[in-house]
Order: structure tokens, then sequence, then C-alpha cells
């Protein structure tokens, strides 16, 4: 019986805070965690090293229904290879947004989702997390941040590993995957009804995470 099994889902586009804030809330209430992003960025690098065409959706469906995946201490095997690195790099994202926007697909990795929901509870990030997939869930947070901010979060962060790329360059991809996401038929990226929404253009993670803390503690109680 799952059903009983509590959900945090933490909502929003890329570059929110919002993969951050979600191993933060698992690790303090020592819960499973679900990255849905993670999911789709490795069925798009399994396409392409099992050569399939991204606009081939039966294939796609195929390669999603049988996929080898495993999170392990902040790691992410495909068919027992490390691949925690090569899957965030900006050319499996773009692919991943595209791999993302077919419906066919999209159902075929609900069941696996579905199956991350286990005991004492689920933190699950993405963007359809708390209106597709998990719609009972305790606590939905959709966490926001402007593009420019998040542009800038993104340029920090490569800076801070060594790579030179340019802001403005930045700013233009988030703005062209957030507009797919968004505008996409199936699933697109919009908070659920019931859905606290936090801003975090002008706010820490630690903030963030103090005020969703305090939201579940008063829903589980
Ligand atoms: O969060 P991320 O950047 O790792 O996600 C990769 C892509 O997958 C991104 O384009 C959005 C898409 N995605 C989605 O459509 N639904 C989810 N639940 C999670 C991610």
């Amino acid at each position: 019986m799952t059903s009983v099994i509590p959900v945090i889902t933490v909502d929003g586009p890329s570059g929110s805070g919002k993969g951050t804030l979600a191993v933060r809330l698992a690790q303090h209430f020592g819960w499973h965690q679900l990255d849905s992003g993670a999911l789709y960025r490795i069925l798009a690098e399994k396409a392409r090293i099992d050569n399939v065409d991204l606009g081939d959706v039966p294939a796609l469906v195929v390669l999603a229904e049988v996929l080898e995946v495993r999170f392990d201490e902040g790691l992410v095997w495909l068919d027992n290879r490390d691949v925690t690195d090569e899957i965030r790099s900006e050319t499996v994202g773009a692919a991943a947004s595209k791999v993302a926007a077919l419906g066919p697909v999209r159902e075929a990795i609900v069941g696996l989702q579905h199956s991350f929901r286990q005991a004492p509870g689920l933190v699950a990030d993405g963007r359809d997390m708390g209106t597709v997939i998990f719609p009972d869930a305790v606590v939905k947070i959709f966490l926001e941040a402007s593009a420019r901010v998040r542009a800038e979060r993104r340029y920090n962060q490569l800076k801070n590993n060594g790579l030179g790329v340019s802001l403005r360059a930045l700013l233009e991809t988030i703005e062209q995957r957030d507009e797919r996401d968004r505008e996409r038929a199936v699933s697109p990226l919009r908070p659920a009804s019931d859905a606290v929404v936090i801003d975090s253009s002008s706010m820490s993670i630690d903030e963030v995470f103090k005020h969703v803390v305090a939201l579940v503690a008063e829903r589980l109680a």
C-alpha cells in the first residue's frame, strides 16, 4: 500500500534551486529522493549511446520501458555505469528537453517514477511532480526565480569550475528551455493549483529550506 507514504514535490524551472532544495529536504527528513529530470537526461544519453534518433518515438518508448537506472549516494548509474557527470552537460540537457516533450515517452516512465515512493517518504523534484505524477503529495512547492538570476547562478557555478561561458548565451539558453518546457502540449511546466509558489530570486537556499521545513511540519502535524 503506497498511498499513505508521504511525498513532497518540488517543481520549477532549471536553476531555480529545486534540486538543491530537494536534496536538503530528503536529508533532513531521512526520505528517499527522485530527481525526475535525471531520468529524462539518462534516457537522452541512452538514446545517444544506442544510436536511437530523438524523432523515433516508438524506439524511445522501448528504451524508456527497460531503462536500467540506479541512484546511489549522489551517483547516477545507467546500465551499471556511473553517468553522474556526463548527464549534466548542456548537450544532454537540450536532448533531455526534446525527449521530455514526447507524451508516449513521459507515460512510459510514470511507473518507474512511482516506484521511488517508498517508506518513510519521498521528495520528488522536476516539472510535473505535483501536477501529474504525485497529485496527492502532502506539500507541493513550485520554486521560481527570474531567468536573469538563474543565468547568473549557472554562470557563477561554471566559473567556479574553471569554465568560461558568456552570461548572455546562458540567459538565451535558459529562456529557450523555459519556453519549450512551459509551452509544450504534454505536462507543461506550471504550478499545481494547490502548490505553494516561492520566488527564490532574492532568497538564499537556506531561507527557502527553512520556510519549506516549517510548512511540511505544519502539514504533517
Ligand atoms: O531538471 P533538469 O534540467 O535535469 O531536466 C532535464 C529536462 O527534463 C528539462 O528540459 C525538463 C525536463 N523535465 C520534465 O519535462 N519533467 C520533469 N518532471 C523533469 C524534467
